[in-house]
């Protein structure tokens, strides 16, 4: 029997309804990290991610495709699948919620609650929210539109089953307030106040599609696709039970330590998972932590600033390492951070080719260079000596105390702080002097064998965040390709006569604007080269300030938008300003697809006279900036956060 502590991990099954980008990679690459630490230190890991396949949106993306939901999903699964072996995502097992295993399952968990007396039958009047998947009443909407992502909501009226998630109000707000359940403390406000408005009971079924998991005894009705969702973190263990099947992984790792999601989903694993729990008396997770967005200049992303967030690109450019360095080392837990090339190649450049990267070619030429290509035995301490030592052997249990809070940062800046003192103590030994004094030779060996160390307990340090580069320095140094002991980070001393066997380095350093030329030239994820693009268009006579003055500019909010039926270049906007919903049209069917104005914040020239175009009114104006052969709406407020691609 494993006798070894279990630490069970999990990511939001993301939604197959696009490629996934930096956002979600994010948020896998912390919880393989963590999975990575939890192994190495000793815990017998269960880390746990997938696809989330059915619901409306998914169902609506396929049919505007002319496809099947199924063959769909299976083609945006089969790239997640590759991006996580390229980014050698450590997980243990990985659940499509169009699996049987999961499937059958939920109809269990369905039926449990239903014995309960937690379920009954109704009709569902309200408000539907298609992207977040998400039912709101009158209420809760801000200005009509969705509260969570801002978009438009569907009026939506259909027979329904219900959770009754009122009966348990008493016992979430008891879990927030007397446990640590819920992580930042931030969110646990937010979410005694979203209970306190009034916990009603929630909607579980749909009948008006279905592209789900049948309700049993009601094939009229799919599950609800959040309850269907949720239910992967124990329907991948095994549970419920089913005939035949084995319980052992629910058994062995249920209770979750920690469920990783971003922080617009905190109320859906914090209100509604432990309530299905309860229902069902299983116990609850240990912890739901809620991390921050990546966003990038204006909220989103922008193909005209060629800012690349597609990590398929990034990795082809840079390394899985670089960029797994980039995104844990430069984001606080919990909180939203900007992406740009800038940053992101500054980092590159600092801390991976001057810091990491020197550190290990000037190691390993001085030991080829002084002493034969041998790292010497340990010799007699003084000088700086200490210093470095116990920098070195005291860095594991920092770090360990970081990563108990997810503070990925920390735990890097604390090797880091270990890499630069190592780049000081060679320039304040400075192994170049020693070497001409044959009296100096001990101290020199002593000096190389100290540098060996360290760069040695880096190597360990960094192995949970950066394997391969972990790997490529252990076998520069001569210490083979086995796996590192997590333990051997706390000791000094332990080299002597391994032959370092130099490589190229491991960190080039990049020319930080060619580079931002070339990661421009790119387009963005998956845009157009620059070549490709016409030339800039030149700009309109000059007007006076008193002509710009007439114009009356006001900020108005797309609740819907379509196609002209007479024109292929024109778009029909209802745009709300205040009270008023205005009709306008304009021609940029080229630059925007009516699905992704909705929701959209604009500038409105409010006193245009309005003027007819192929036979319907438009009262007004929306300004758009004309780049290159594209049009830009003038105003961009990130709709909700994500990085829309
Ligand atoms: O919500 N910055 O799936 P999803 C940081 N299927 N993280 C981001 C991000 C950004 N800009 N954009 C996305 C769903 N994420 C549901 C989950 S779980 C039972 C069901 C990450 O495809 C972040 O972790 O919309 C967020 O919570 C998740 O992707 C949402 O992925
Ligand atoms: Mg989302």
């Amino acid at each position: 029997m494993d006798k070894r502590e279990t630490f069970y991990i999990t990511t939001p099954i993301y939604y197959p309804s696009d490629n996934l980008h930096i956002g979600h990679t994010y948020c896998t690459v912390m919880a393989d990290a963590m999975a990575r630490f939890k192994r190495l230190a000793g815990y017998d890991v269960m880390f746990l991610t997938g696809t989330d396949e059915h619901g409306q949106k998914i169902q609506k993306l396929a049919e505007a495709r002319g496809q099947k939901p199924k063959e769909y999903v299976d083609a945006i699964v089969e790239g997640i699948l590759e991006l996580w072996e390229t980014m050698e995502i450590s997980y243990d097992d990985f659940i499509r919620t169009t699996e049987p295993r999961h499937e059958k399952r939920v109809q269990e968990i369905f039926l449990k609650m239903h014995e309960k007396g937690d379920i009954y039958k109704s009709e569902y009047v309200g408000w539907y929210c298609t992207p977040c998947e998400s039912f709101w009443t009158e209420n809760q909407l801000a200005e009509g539109l969705c509260p969570d992502c801002g978009r438009a909501v569907e009026k939506t009226k259909e027979e329904a089953y219900f959770f009754r998630l009122s009966n348990y109000a008493d016992r979430l707000v008891e879990l927030f307030k007397t446990t640590d359940f819920l992580q930042p403390e931030s969110r646990v406000n937010e979410m005694l106040a979203f209970i306190d408005q009034g916990l009603e009971d929630l909607c579980i079924s749909r009948s008006s599609f279905d592209w789900g998991i049948p309700v049993p005894l009601d094939e009229k009705h799919v599950i609800y696709v959040w309850l269907d969702a949720l239910s992967n973190y124990v329907t991948a263990l095994g549970f419920p039970e089913l005939p035949g099947e084995s319980m052992e992984k629910y058994e062995r790792y249920w209770p979750c330590n920690v469920h990783l999601v971003g922080k617009e989903i905190v109320r859906f694993h914090s209100i509604i998972w432990p309530a299905m729990l309860m229902s069902i008396d299983a116990p609850l997770p240990k912890h739901v932590l809620g991390h921050g967005w990546i966003l990038l200049e204006g909220g989103k992303m922008s193909k005209s600033r060629g800012n690349i967030v597609d990590p398929v690109k990034l990795i082809e450019r840079y390394g899985v390492d670089a960029l797994k360095y980039f995104l844990l080392r430069e984001y606080t837990f919990g909180q939203d951070g900007l992406f740009t090339n800038e940053v992101m190649l500054n980092r590159f450049n600092s801390d991976l080719a001057n810091d990491l990267g020197n550190l290990l070619s000037r190691t390993t030429a001085m030991i080829d260079k002084y002493n034969g290509g041998i790292v010497p035995p340990a010799g007699v301490a003084e000088g700086p000596d200490r210093e470095l030592r116990d920098l070195a052997v005291g860095c594991g249990e920092k770090i360990a105390a970081h990563m108990e809070h997810f503070r990925f940062n920390h735990a890097l800046e604390e090797i880091w702080t270990l890499i630069r003192r190592t780049n000081k103590y060679i320039d304040e030994t400075a192994p170049w002097v020693l070497d001409k004094e044959e009296s100096s030779k001990e101290r020199l060996h002593t000096v190389l064998h100290n540098l060996a160390e360290s760069l040695r307990i880096v190597s360990i340090l960094i192995y949970p965040f950066m394997h391969t580069t972990a790997e490529e320095i252990r076998v520069q140094l001569g210490l083979g390709e086995d796996e590192p002991e997590w333990a051997d980070a706390a000791t000094f001393d332990l080299m002597g006569g391994q032959a370092v066997r130099r490589g190229d380095p491991i960190f080039p350093r990049l020319d930080i604007e060619e580079e931002i030329a070339a990661l421009e030239a790119m387009g963005g994820a998956g845009g157009a080269p620059k070549e490709d693009l016409p030339p800039d268009i030149p700009y309109k006579e000059a007007i006076d300030f008193e002509d710009f003055a007439k114009l009356d500019l006001r900020t108005g909010v797309i609740v819907s938008a379509e196609k002209h039926p007479n024109a292929d270049k024109l778009l029909v906007f209802q745009v709300r300003m205040g009270r008023e919903t205005r009709q306008i049209i304009s021609g940029v069917a080229d630059s925007y697809k009516p699905e992704d104005c909705v929701g959209q914040e604009v500038i409105v020239v409010a006193n245009l006279k309005p003027r007819k175009f192929r036979g319907l009114e438009s009262n007004g104006m929306l300004l758009f900036a004309n780049d290159r052969d594209k049009y830009t709406f003038a105003f961009t407020k990130a709709r909700d956060g994500e990085v829309v691609s």
